[in-house]
């Protein structure tokens, strides 16, 4: 029998301090209102000095493995999503796989910006489904208030920090990953990047002095990439799994700004009430946005058996991806 991937156990973590709209209008020339507005945001969070993206990942990794009653020995790949990785290399998979003394697992990082999640779930179920690996930890974790400019109103008031996690498995009762659909557009790359840091520009006085350590965005245009992107793919992926729209019991997006939520839902048949969000608490958490709702909605939502749920994300490269989960 062909082998199936489900997620059986789901964790986030979000640092203590948070940032208000009004912390921010003391910081750049901005308004809460104007926040509100344009972005649904009302708060997020910052990571205390000190606390790194591994850190924060092994916090909701702990969790999801707690959740997925499974004995952490038994990991066996570490899958860790990100753009604020703890160092260049070795890859933060690495630290969090010393961390948690996952001493039989392997681990890798993913680069695939705000849609990290996505793409990790699917290569997740590719390893799974293909009997290279059983039980995969997958951790999405960010911390972004390292690589943003607080002087950038354009961006500054967009992005927290935070971690989620969950361990996908071929045993177990969960949440079958069905289909995935990801997509990519590197033309488009510079319309969302950082451009210091990399081989291209490595750090020097230059690169610091010219501010090349902070998120650059044109935010109009990814804005309309981003409704566009996320809608076909979950469109094509709803198709791939055999369900139509109204198979769908929730929708998961990207926590990127409430209006291309709003308007990624108006284009399908699923109920405002069943799109879920935390854009309002957290802002955009990049990788760990899609992970961290989805955790949630576990907690504050009794599933039913045969319940749909779907993720859908977009983010810089450009990427995007959606992938459906039923329930068992
Ligand atoms: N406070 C007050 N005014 C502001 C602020 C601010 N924080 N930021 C920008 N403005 C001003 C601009 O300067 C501009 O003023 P002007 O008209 O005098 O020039 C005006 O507000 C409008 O700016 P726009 O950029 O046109 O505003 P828009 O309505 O497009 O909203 C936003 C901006 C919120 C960034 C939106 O475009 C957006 O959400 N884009 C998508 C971002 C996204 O999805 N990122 C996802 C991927 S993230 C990742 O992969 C890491």
């Amino acid at each position: 029998m062909k082998k199936q991937a489900k997620i059986i156990g789901t964790g986030s973590y979000l640092p203590q301090k948070v940032l208000t709209n009004a912390d921010l209008e003391r910081m750049v020339e901005t308004s809460d209102e104007w926040i509100v507005t344009r972005t649904g945001m009302r708060e997020r969070r910052i990571a205390a000095e000190g606390e790194f993206t591994s850190d924060m990942g092994v916090e909701a990794a702990k969790k999801a493995l707690e959740k997925a009653q499974i004995d952490p020995q038994s990991i066996d790949l570490i899958l860790v999503a990100t753009l604020t990785p703890d160092y260049v290399f070795p890859s933060t998979s690495c630290i969090i796989q010393s961390k948690l003394k996952l001493e039989k697992a392997a681990a890798m990082d993913l680069q695939a910006a705000c849609t990290g999640f996505i793409y990790a779930l699917s290569t997740a179920k590719a390893f799974i489904e293909a009997g290279l690996y059983h039980n995969i930890l997958l951790v999405a974790a960010e911390k972004l208030s390292s690589i943003v400019d607080y002087k950038d109103r354009s961006t500054c008031v967009l992005f927290g920090d935070g971690a989620s996690a969950c361990v996908i498995s071929d045993q177990g009762k969960g949440l079958v990953i069905q289909q995935a659909v990801l997509g990519s557009d590197g033309e488009q790359a510079d319309i969302l990047y950082m451009p210091g840091g990399g081989s291209r520009h490595p750090t020097s006085q230059k690169t610091v002095e010219c501010g090349m350590h902070s998120i650059k965005m044109e935010g109009k245009e990814t804005f309309k990439h981003a409704v566009r992107r996320m809608e076909a793919s979950s469109k094509e992926c709803i198709l791939k799994s055999g369900l139509q729209e109204s198979d769908i019991s929730w929708l998961v997006p990207h926590q990127a700004n409430i209006r291309i939520i709003e308007a990624l839902a108006k284009r399908f048949s699923v109920p405002k009430e069943k799109v879920f969000i935390t854009v309002d608490k957290y802002g955009n958490t990049s990788a760990s946005s899609v992970g961290i709702a989805l955790d949630e909605l576990l907690e504050q939502k009794k599933l039913s058996s045969g319940d749909n749920l779907l993720l859908t994300a977009f983010g810089a490269g450009l990427t995007w991806g959606s992938t459906v989960l039923s329930n068992e």
